[in-house]
């Protein structure tokens, strides 16, 4: 392991082996994703259970996937999705599984503390020239990345969920990521097939800032008596084209994500007024009603 390499001397990384740490909804979208479009992906979660329900979920959405674009060749499918899986390896190691690397996606749980032990982990084993980066939805890229001596080779790489269906990936630099290891990201994601838009390190980038205060914009107008949230959700439709409602997309993202996320952009702006708690969505979360993940939102699910 070299240590100490001088980072001017790393040029553009092109990236053909990536390692993805955590094989949940995010994680897996993105190994399939990467392993789909010719990458050799190594997929890291805490047990060998977890990592088999991984690669079901990737089996089921290239299953998804191929019926649309082999429609006619069943078999051609089939070979597709086999040797899409057979590009993704699974360990329960990270620290091995960095090794051989080009660039690390983090997607575990959005939780500061260990986002940062585990890179601070990783930094010591990796390769001076691989690519850090993490898919936090609401941290700050710059906080994690201060764990690491490798603070110009690390960003962000921010998917949407369903990750194969979503075109869009957030691309974020703080004030110490080099302008080559943007370059690879950006590169890296339009080979991947994405539209990738860049952002600075900011909370909920460009996406988030906007969607989420929405939500809690409507939920508000809903909070006062002003509208039904029914009326909401066909206005913002009908009047603003977005395929969702705001109740119905907080319920689809989850209401203890949407709570989870306005409060950590109150902890970076705390006088913004756009980032205040709402009662209602507070007593909903406390209620375990998290939208469609538990049959009751907003709305209530069969
Ligand atoms: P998830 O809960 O489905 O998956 C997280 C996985 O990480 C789990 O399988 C867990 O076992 C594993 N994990 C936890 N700690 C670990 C560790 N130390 N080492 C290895 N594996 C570990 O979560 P999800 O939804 O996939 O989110 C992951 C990240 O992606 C979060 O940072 C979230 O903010 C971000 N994100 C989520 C989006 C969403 O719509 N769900 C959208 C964009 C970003």
């Amino acid at each position: 392991i070299v240590r100490g390499f001088s980072s001017s001397a790393v040029r553009n990384v092109v990236i053909k082996n990536v390692t993805i740490i955590g094989g949940g909804q995010m994680g897996a979208g993105i190994a399939q994703v990467a392993a789909s479009t010719g990458h050799s992906v190594t997929l890291v979660d805490t047990s060998g259970d977890i990592l088999k329900k991984s690669i079901k979920m990737i089996e089921g959405s290239l299953k998804r996937v191929t019926k649309k674009k082999f429609s006619d060749k069943p078999e051609a499918g089939e070979e597709f999705i086999k040797k899409v899986v057979q590009k993704v390896s699974t360990s329960t190691d990270a620290e091995s599984a960095v090794q051989g690397s080009d660039l690390v996606v983090e997607a575990i749980v959005e939780n500061l503390k260990i986002k940062q032990d585990l890179f601070s982990r990783l930094d010591k084993l990796a390769p001076p020239h691989t690519i850090f980066a993490s898919n936090t939805s609401s941290l700050s890229i710059c906080d994690i990345a201060s764990s690491t001596n490798r603070q110009d080779r690390f960003g962000g790489l921010h998917f949407f969920n369903p990750v194969a269906m979503m075109k869009l990936v957030e691309v974020i630099g703080t004030p110490a990521t080099s302008q080559d290891t943007l370059d690879s990201l950006l590169d890296f994601s339009k080979v991947l097939g994405k539209t990738p838009v860049s952002c600075k390190d900011t909370s909920g980038f460009i996406v988030n800032r906007l969607l989420v205060p929405c939500m809690m914009e409507a939920v508000r107008l809903y909070e006062r008596g002003d509208a039904s949230k029914e009326d909401i959700d066909i206005g913002m439709k009908l009047g603003a084209g977005y395929p969702m409602g705001p109740f119905e997309l907080a319920d689809y993202v989850g209401l203890d994500i949407v709570k989870a996320v306005i409060e950590a952009f109150k902890t970076k702006d705390p006088n913004n007024p756009l980032f205040d708690s709402s009662d209602l969505l507070n007593k909903l979360v406390a209620e375990g009603k998290l939208g469609i993940k538990t049959g009751e939102g907003f709305y209530k699910y069969k």
